[in-house]
Parts: C-alpha cells; structure tokens; sequence
C-alpha cells in the first residue's frame, strides 16, 4: 500500500493507495480517530457489488441504518437528493462526529461531499472512490456539489475529505465504457505535468485497458500525485488550478451541447484534447511530432459516442457559456509540449474555429 499527502496546511488529507486494501479501511479510520461514528453514502449498483463488504469491513449493521444509498445516475446529483441525505442522517442520530463516508463514483463523492460540507455546518468526510475517473480526480482536491437546472456543478464548496482511500481491484466490475472515460483524465495529466509520465502511458496503454492492477495503481498514484501537487499551490483554483482543465472548455461544450446525455464525461475530454491540441498546432506551440504522439495515444480511448450533428458554430456558442470565462474571455488550456501547458485568454477565433473543425471532421481551416 503506498501513501501520498496531499499538503494543505492543517487541512492535509492521506491517500492511500493499493490493490485489495478496501478490508483495511476500518484501521485508516481508527488510526485518525474517525471509525467510531460513520455514515456511508452510495449508490444501488455499487451497494449491490461491495455493499455486503463494506458493511463488514466496517462492522455496521446488516439492516444500515447507517448505510444510506441513493439512486445511480447524474440526474440525481441534485439538491433534492442532499435533503434527502440530511433527514436520514438526523433520523439516525448523526452528530457533529460522524464522519460521512462516500462510496462510489463521481456522483456519489460529489453529493456526499456536498452533504458533508453543510450537514451542521460540517462533518469530516471520507472519499472511498470506485471509478477510475473518481480515484485519478474527483475524490481529490475537495471540489463537493450537486447540479443546477441552469448548469452542473453550479452549486458546491471547497471541502477537504480527511483521508482518501483507493484500492483499484474495485476496478474489475467497471464497465468498459467507464474505464475508457477515466482513461481520458490520466492521459491529461501527462500532458500538462509530466512527459515522462505521458510516455509511459503511450507505452503502455493496452495494459491499463487489460486492467492489469499493479500497472494501475502506479498509474493512479501518479494521477494523485500530480493532482494534490496542483491543489497545494492553488486550492481554490485562482490560477494554476486551471491547468487540470485541458481538454475541458471544448469537453464542456459537447456536453452541453447534447444535454449531458451523449458522452462520459471522460469521452468528452478525450474529444475535446484533441481539439484543443490541435488549435496548440495551429498557434505554433505544438510540434507536429507531439501531436500526433498525442492523436495516436488518444486514439486508444475507445468512445462510444458520435459526434454526428454537432455544430461548430454551437460548439462556440457554449464555450462562451462557461464556467471558465472570466471577464468575457475565453480561456483555454493548451499545451506548449507534451508535459506542459499555458492558460491562453487571447486565442484568435479562426485558431478555435480549425480546432472545432477539426473534431467534427470538417476539415476546411
Ligand atoms: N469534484 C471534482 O473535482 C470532480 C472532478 C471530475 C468529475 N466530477 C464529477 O464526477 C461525476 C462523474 O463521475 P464518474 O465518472 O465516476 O461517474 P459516476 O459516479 O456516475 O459512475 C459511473 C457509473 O459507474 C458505476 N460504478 C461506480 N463504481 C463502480 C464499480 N466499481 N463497478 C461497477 N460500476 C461502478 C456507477 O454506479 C455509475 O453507474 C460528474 O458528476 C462530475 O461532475 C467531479
Ligand atoms: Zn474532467
């Protein structure tokens, strides 16, 4: 088991992480005074595949009380949900010492992060992430919320869990789709963090699709460690944070654009690298050699979905939408090489334009 700190002062937080180690939770907990009083929070669909584990890894109760599961779906990250979550925590005599312990995928961590952060203005929680897109990235950094009818992610906090546990042989039962999704956030950090880390990826990448445990667990600690290193310069996300958005402002647009409905998450920023690689080209930063290094590592991802029907002209249209821009301009993460990025705020339209066409295969540039 490997451990790595993520240094936020006095809100310095463990990962730890292995293959197997789900049974040694309970000691994690023990070990910085928080196993006596805890609340679990998942899913249906994992509940049913490590449910029964967990509640005997943590010695609750069979009939889980304490163990509280919620719907499986983004839909359901809504406020709604979080109320839900507060009255059966108050029913079952949670305190201002129950740690709150999410178990699952993004969904799950956000939501519970979320009800962690406000239920009696603050309980300790726990992230025990079970996709791979969770354990590489939203399980840490403390980035908690749920969705708004006019946007996702609009309502939230920054909230440290206080520990954060990831055993990657949960990764078994991920569907494919999922795996390829998370696949797509590991590639970005090699290329806005580490070369070295991106050329072993490019290496070997059928492994990590085979699943092979001991090549991912090294892989997900490089994820954490590039993570947390990002997160200690800049909590709060007022500059270098930003790089973890390569591939996102393209990425969001398709979502927004099919409604959240067509892509993972993980697709659409695998989509949306390429396109933004490609507008690093056309500015000059790119060398032509490193994207296509890049093109051919993505080209590994398999995506499901199509980009049938979507418009460039749309595609602008919500990146214009958001969240990134700050004072009415547009901000885009691109790479300079591969293992380094600039945060741009001055990208010509023309060079967004070829990059868009370029992805919805319209080459006229
Ligand atoms: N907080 C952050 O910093 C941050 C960063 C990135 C993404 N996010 C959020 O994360 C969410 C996406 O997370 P996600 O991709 O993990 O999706 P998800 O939580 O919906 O999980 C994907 C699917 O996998 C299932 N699942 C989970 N673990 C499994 C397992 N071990 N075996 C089989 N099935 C399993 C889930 O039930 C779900 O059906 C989005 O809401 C996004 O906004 C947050
Ligand atoms: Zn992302």
């Amino acid at each position: 088991m490997n451990q790595i700190k993520v240094e936020l002062g006095e809100r310095s937080y463990p990962i730890f992480i292995g293959t197997g180690i789900l049974p040694k939770l309970k000691e994690m907990l023990d070990s910085i005074g928080l196993g006596r009083s805890v609340a679990v929070i998942t899913n249906t669909t994992v509940d049913k595949l490590y449910g029964s584990q967990l509640r005997a890894i943590l010695q609750l109760s069979a009939e889980g009380e304490r163990f509280i599961v919620i719907p499986d779906g983004e839909r359901y990250k809504v406020l709604k949900t979080v109320e839900g979550i507060y009255t059966r925590l108050l029913e079952v005599g949670c305190e201002r010492n129950t740690t709150i312990l999410a178990f699952g995928g993004g969904v799950v961590g956000d939501i519970a992060g979320f009800a962690a952060a406000t239920f009696l203005r603050g309980v300790p929680y726990v992230q025990v992430p079970t996709t791979l897109l969770a354990q590489v990235d939203s399980s840490v950094g403390g980035k908690v919320g749920v969705n708004h009818p006019k946007g996702k992610n609009l309502i939230g906090a920054f909230y440290q869990p206080r520990l954060v546990c990831i055993d990657v042989s949960v990764l078994q039962t991920l569907p494919e789709r999922e795996l390829m999704a998370g696949l797509a956030e590991v590639v970005k950090y090699g290329v806005i963090w580490d070369a070295d880390f991106f050329n072993f990826l490019a290496e070997n990448f059928p492994k990590l699709v085979g699943l092979e445990f001991a090549m991912m667990e090294k892989v997900v600690q490089r994820c954490c460690e590039i993570k947390s290193e990002v997160v200690a310069q800049d909590e709060r996300e007022k500059n270098l944070r930003m790089i973890l958005n390569f591939g996102h402002t393209v990425g969001h647009a398709l979502e927004a654009v099919t409604g959240y409905k067509r892509f993972r998450h993980g697709e659409a920023v695998a989509l949306g690298m390429r396109s933004e690689a490609k507008m690093a080209l056309a500015r000059g930063f790119l060398s032509r050699t490193e994207f296509e290094k890049l093109e051919n590592l993505l080209n590994q991802i398999k995506i499901k979905a199509t980009l049938q029907g979507i418009e460039t002209d749309a595609l602008h249209s919500a990146m214009k939408l958001d969240k990134k821009v700050r004072d009415g301009k547009l901000r885009i993460v691109l790479p300079k090489k591969l293992g380094q990025v600039v945060i741009c705020d001055d990208v010509e339209k023309p060079i967004i334009m070829v990059g868009l066409r370029y992805l919805v295969g319209d080459r006229r540039s």
